[in-house]
């Protein structure tokens, strides 16, 4: 970012998340207005410090320096099925989101300095190992090795981002893997008996060993790409 180094070096500075009520946009809102920026989150729902979709279509992008988009239905949602109409709704929410954010951009008379668009790492899609295969080092180069429905939901999401205009503003893209959160312990019972509540994935790959039924995936040797909420944010 020093290459461009201009309205960020300030502070205040104002960001506006897209999704950022969700587990790593609060995160992320967090760690900004305690060094003292000012956060506007786009949200479903109204509310203090936040503008809807729908404000954003009416008014335009709020005069801001940088915009992080995190919007989108979530790809695992134990309540639904994943079936044809799910897959869909999973992949016009985050699409659609990242379009309106992207002609809001476009429109902006003065656009923020970086535009950080995410998806995920499923971007390089899966195969399946030979026997004495080992899994192949990916980077941002590589090319995607499968298709499968999360590595076409995040090519969908990636090309919506990248209607943005480059010339206008910076666009960085992240591809995220799966993100981990701290268990809060803090409760005296929490402590006790090693339970507590935490957000993310981590829920949903802890319960069935909470219940005493966990167990490996296939054959195990898939690689699981992680990073540590903190460090998410740090990025
Ligand atoms: N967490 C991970 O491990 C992980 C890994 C890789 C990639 N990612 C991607 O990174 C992004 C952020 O992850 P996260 O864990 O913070 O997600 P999250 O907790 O599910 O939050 C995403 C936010 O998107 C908004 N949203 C949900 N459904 C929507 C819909 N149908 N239309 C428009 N907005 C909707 C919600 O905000 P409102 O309710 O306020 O509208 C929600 O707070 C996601 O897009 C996710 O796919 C996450």
């Amino acid at each position: 970012m020093s290459s461009q180094a201009g309205s960020l070096t300030k502070t205040p500075r104002h960001i506006v998340i897209g999704g950022g009520s969700g587990f790593i946009g609060t995160g992320l809102a967090k760690k900004l207005t305690a060094r003292g920026d000012k956060v506007t989150i786009i949200s479903r729902t109204p509310g203090p410090g936040r503008i809807t979709w729908d404000d954003l279509a009416r008014d335009g992008l709020p005069e801001c320096d940088a915009v992080v988009n995190f919007a989108g239905q979530h790809i695992l949602n134990l309540k639904r099925r994943w079936n044809a109409a799910y897959r869909d709704e999973v992949i016009q929410s985050r699409v659609q989101t990242t379009r309106q954010l992207v002609a809001a951009l476009n429109a902006s008379v003065n656009p923020p300095e970086v535009f950080i668009s995410t998806a995920g790492k499923c971007f390089y899609g899966t195969r399946e190992l030979g026997v004495a295969e080992t899994y192949p080092e990916l980077d941002e180069e590589s090319k995607p090795m499968g298709l499968d429905f999360p590595a076409e939901l995040v090519s969908l999401w990636e090309a919506a981002a990248d209607g943005v205009d480059a010339t206008r503003l910076r666009h960085v893209k992240l591809r995220i893997g799966i993100v981990l959160g701290q268990v809060d312990r803090s409760s005296f019972l929490g402590r006790l008996w090693r339970i507590g509540r935490t957000r993310g994935v981590l829920p949903m790959i802890r319960l069935p060993f909470c219940l005493g039924v966990g167990a490996f995936i296939g054959d195990g040797r898939q690689p699981l790409p992680w990073i540590h909420i903190d460090d998410m944010v740090g990025i």
